[in-house]
């Protein structure tokens, strides 16, 4: 390797003898210098200069060795740039590590003087640049990056406090993607109270993880152990930090944003990217105490907050207007009398444990005990919740911050006046239940843990009893949530009996994979039956999946699965009944049209993208439905609308986004031009079809299919065209013509066009869609939609997609292809 020259004026302030651009230790006698010249690690860091975007500034930084996209993960001189000139990187005597500037002025330094007669800097293999003594063989450093961490955190840092020594170790983010010196956000484990992890844009909180609670953090419920690293948090007199560790060759790593978000990514080999883990804030529900003191926020409701149970808002006035930070109070004031009690919330978010109190030994009922007599205490709860729960974590005055979530949060005592009523069987009495469970193996994976008929029957009927009495105290009972995953199991006969042996007259339609029939339980209840066709033998696997996939949610947007039938040869899933059909039924229909005024058509768009981003997001499995349109939607009584037919959905756990398959499956004039072209789908592919369905609902007319004397575009063409031309209100459907809701419908038709953009990078995740929605700031300008005009590249090539299932409708008509690839 060539030599590099020093500037001779450089050679009297110290000795330098460099031979190569890549060296491992920088030394009295060697140095690194300007344009990206290298100090590497063992194999997996490399440090040296570079600049920053379109910055014309330099840095001394610290990047990924074999990641060629350069991703720099630690900054030296992030406050103080080299303007205009290269830098040297040297030890000075007595025991300065300095960058040194073309004129020769020290442009950053770490002094160890004093410490050691012959330092040296050496990167680790970790990413860590230390500076040690040249014959300390230890770990011992006087000097390491990894305690002035930037904005990314490396396994092995350690993000928090040595009590100690005092020193403080959090992420800061960049200024922007062109300036690496502090920007807004910070991003600390808090050791107030509890510790925890805590997002904040200057002094101000943005986002909380809640305490760590021995198994993850109580605001991450889904963040479970996986394969790719391991992570906790050590608390200890000495000191309190959060860390991880890689436990694959999977390269990963998580930083916070200059725009404000923590993210973890991994790096993707084959597709040569940074791919994103987590990301948090998730959602709105995530913004600190956006429902004030003592409110609680669920992202499934419509506003997502509320007041917890026995609490009402402080102000109505404020609350009535959508301003809740002044949060809620008790219905009945606390008097710190004899005869205060504990009522038990289920499934949250724990609050702010800034002003907590913590034991690690005690139980549950000490725990409670202690809370008792200290009036000022308002709250306590398990501190770890594995094994069974242990440790006491108590709370005084407000409870700040609490997300409500549909499974998986924490249980949460809260103390109650002695005045409050209490409600009946709350001291634990669990309500009997006979379980019989029942598992049944059909081909690979289907496991129908189940009651049987007798059983299930017999429940429902003590549950009708007991209906008013449980919903009294919905938050309160002890029911084991482990029976919210039985999928209860009907017989045949029962079944034959309520559908009047699937009789014509009780036939509700035809999908794919066979027929949907009304039925009547013999307790009047309605049902709605899918039964497979008997040869179809593709459906099986659908059936599986259907079952697999929905017997595991729960959200009011997303169709109930009441049980399934498996006998014999038939195969047979048992839905609630919804009266009022399809939303194609309705929607495509200009009488019926006339029924569903804009009011509900925006509570039913915003139903579906609840559902969706519940499924996207918010449940235990992350899936995608890959087969969302107008006929897949259905109505209850009240025109709520419900997400059906998971037959073609897939999940996905935690860490993946998406993927790639051979098999298309899915309906023309939804499906994405990535998926449809390319077999690439993702949460992206159902965002495209929502927003073509919001377009069909706002206009009433299907996209495939669509009409126009002027041009030959589908739906999406023609809205875009609009768009463009500043007419989006012609695209309305004649019965929503006398409105007065315009802003909203603009604001539908807005989001719905950024949903079909061309590029799925561009389109919104589901939860910026509902946040859209619900709000009124500025939005992005779409970009050129994907499959505007009516000739879908699909149709070209789909002479071997001609086994697709029969449907009543042509349109509509759910299509698999296998693509050449
Ligand atoms: C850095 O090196 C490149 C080519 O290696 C050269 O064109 C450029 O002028 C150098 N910049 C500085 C500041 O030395
Ligand atoms: C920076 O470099 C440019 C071009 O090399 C030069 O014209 C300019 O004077 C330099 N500025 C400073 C502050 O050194
Ligand atoms: C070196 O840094 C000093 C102090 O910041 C500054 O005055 C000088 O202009 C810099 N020299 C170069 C060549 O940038
Ligand atoms: C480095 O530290 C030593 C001892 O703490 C101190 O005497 C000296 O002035 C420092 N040097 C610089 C350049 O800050
Ligand atoms: C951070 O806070 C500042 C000051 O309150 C505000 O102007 C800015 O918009 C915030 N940044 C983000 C990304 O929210
Ligand atoms: C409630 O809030 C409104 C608006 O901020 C205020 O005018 C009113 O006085 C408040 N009412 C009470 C009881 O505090
Ligand atoms: C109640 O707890 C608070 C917070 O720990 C403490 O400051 C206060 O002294 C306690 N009061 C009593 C009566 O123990």
């Amino acid at each position: 390797m060539e030599g590099l020259k020093i500037p001779f004026l450089f050679s009297s302030l110290f000795s330098m003898l460099i031979n190569s651009n890549a060296v491992d230790t920088i030394t009295k006698t060697q140095s690194i210098t300007g344009n990206n010249t290298i100090i590497s690690s063992g194999g997996s860091f490399e440090m040296g200069f570079f600049s920053p975007g379109n910055s014309q500034n330099t840095y001394l930084g610290i990047w990924y060795k074999k990641i060629f996209v350069r991703t720099v993960v630690w900054v030296a001189n992030r406050e103080t740039p080299l303007v205009n000139s290269s830098g040297i990187l040297t030890v000075i005597d007595p025991g300065i590590l300095a960058l040194v500037n073309a004129t020769g002025s020290v442009i950053w330094s770490v002094n160890v003087t004093g410490s050691t007669q012959n330092p040296i800097a050496q990167l680790m293999d970790s990413g860590n640049l230390v500076v040690k003594d040249a014959n300390d063989k230890s770990e011992h450093f006087l000097w390491q990056s990894f305690d002035y961490p930037c904005d990314t955190h490396l396994p092995g840092m350690k993000l928090g406090k040595n009590f100690e020594t005092g020193l403080e170790r959090h992420l800061s983010s960049w200024k922007s993607s062109d300036d690496p010196a502090r920007g807004e956000f910070t991003y600390r484990c808090d050791p107030q109270g509890y510790p925890q992890n805590i997002l904040n844009n200057g002094s101000v909180e943005v986002f909380r993880t809640g305490p760590w609670n021995g198994l993850g953090f109580s605001g991450r419920p889904n963040l479970k152990p996986n394969p790719i690293y391991t992570y906790g948090l050590v608390y200890t007199k000495a000191e309190v930090y959060y860390h991880y560790e890689l436990i694959s060759p999977v390269v990963s790593r998580y930083d916070v944003s200059y725009d404000g978000f923590v993210k973890r990514w991994i790096w993707v080999d084959p597709t040569q990217k940074w791919e994103i883990y987590h990301s948090s804030p998730i959602d709105n529900c995530d913004t600190y105490a956006l429902c004030g003191p003592n409110g609680k926020c669920n992202i499934a409701n419509s506003p997502a907050c509320g007041c917890l149970s026995k609490f009402v808002p402080r102000n109505q006035t404020e609350w009535g207007n959508g301003d809740y930070s002044n949060g809620c109070v008790r219905r009945t004031p606390l008097d710190c009398h004899n005869g205060d009690w504990f009522l038990k919330y289920l499934r949250y978010k724990m609050p702010d444990t800034r002003n907590s109190w913590f034991d690690r030994s005690m139980t549950l009922m000490e725990c409670e005990t202690v809370c008792l007599k200290n009036c000022s205490c308002t709250a306590y709860a398990n501190l770890d919740i594995t094994g069974g729960g242990s440790g006491c974590l108590l709370w005084f005055g407000e409870l700040i911050d609490m997300k409500e979530y549909s499974e998986n949060g924490q249980d949460i005592y809260i103390r109650m006046a002695s005045s409050e009523s209490e409600p009946v069987g709350s001291n634990g009495k669990r309500r009997e239940s006979i379980i019989v469970g029942l598992t049944l193996t059909i081909g690979m994976l289907l496991i129908c843990l189940s009651l049987t008929l007798y059983v299930w029957r017999k429940k429902n009927r003590e549950q009708k009893r007991k209906g008013l009495l449980r919903q009294r105290y919905n938050d309160d009972t002890n029911e084991s949530q482990k029976e919210d995953l039985q999928l209860p199991l009907f017989d045949l006969a029962a079944i034959i009996n309520a559908t009047d042996n699937f009789s014509e007259n009780n036939k509700l339609g035809e999908g794919g994979f066979g027929s949907v029939y009304k039925g009547f339980l013999e307790e009047g209840q309605e049902i709605a039956v899918k039964r497979l066709s008997r040869n179809s033998r593709q459906g099986l696997d659908e059936f599986k999946n259907e079952v697999i996939c929905i017997a595991k949610l729960q959200h009011r947007n997303l169709v109930k699965l009441l049980g399934c039938c498996i006998q014999g040869d038939e195969t047979m899933l048992i839905y609630e009944y919804m009266p009022n059909k399809s939303l194609d039924f309705f929607i495509f229909d200009r009488t019926r049209g006339t029924l569903l005024d804009w009011t509900k058509r925006f509570n039913i768009i915003n139903g579906i993208s609840r559902g969706l981003l519940y499924l996207h997001q918010d449940s235990r499995l992350r899936i995608i439905h890959r087969d969302l349109k107008a006929s897949n939607v259905l109505l209850d009584v009240d025109m709520n609308p419900k997400i059906s037919d998971f037959g073609m959905a897939r999940s996905f756990g935690g860490n993946e986004t998406g993927a790639n398959t051979s098999k298309v499956v899915g309906t023309y004039g939804y499906m994405s031009p990535e998926y449809a072209v390319d077999g690439i789908f993702s949460v992206k592919s159902d965002v495209f079809s929502f927003g073509v369905l919001v377009l069909e609902i706002i206009s009433g007319k299907r996209n495939r299919g669509f009409i126009h004397s002027a041009h030959r575009l589908n739906l999406v063409g023609h809205a875009w065209t609009l768009y463009k031309e500043g007419r989006s209100l012609e695209l309305m459907d004649g019965s929503l013509r006398d409105s007065c809701y315009l802003s909203e419908m603009l604001r539908s038709i807005h989001v719905a066009l950024l949903c079909v953009q061309q590029c799925p990078e561009d389109r919104p995740s589901m939860s910026s869609v509902v946040l859209m929605l619900s709000s009124e700031g500025a939005l992005p300008q779409p970009k050129q939609p994907g499959f505007y005009t009516e000739r879908n590249p699909l149709e070209a090539d789909s002479s071997s997609s001609k086994d697709a299932p029969s449907s009543t409708s042509v349109n509509e008509i759910t299509i698999t292809l296998l693509n050449a690839r």
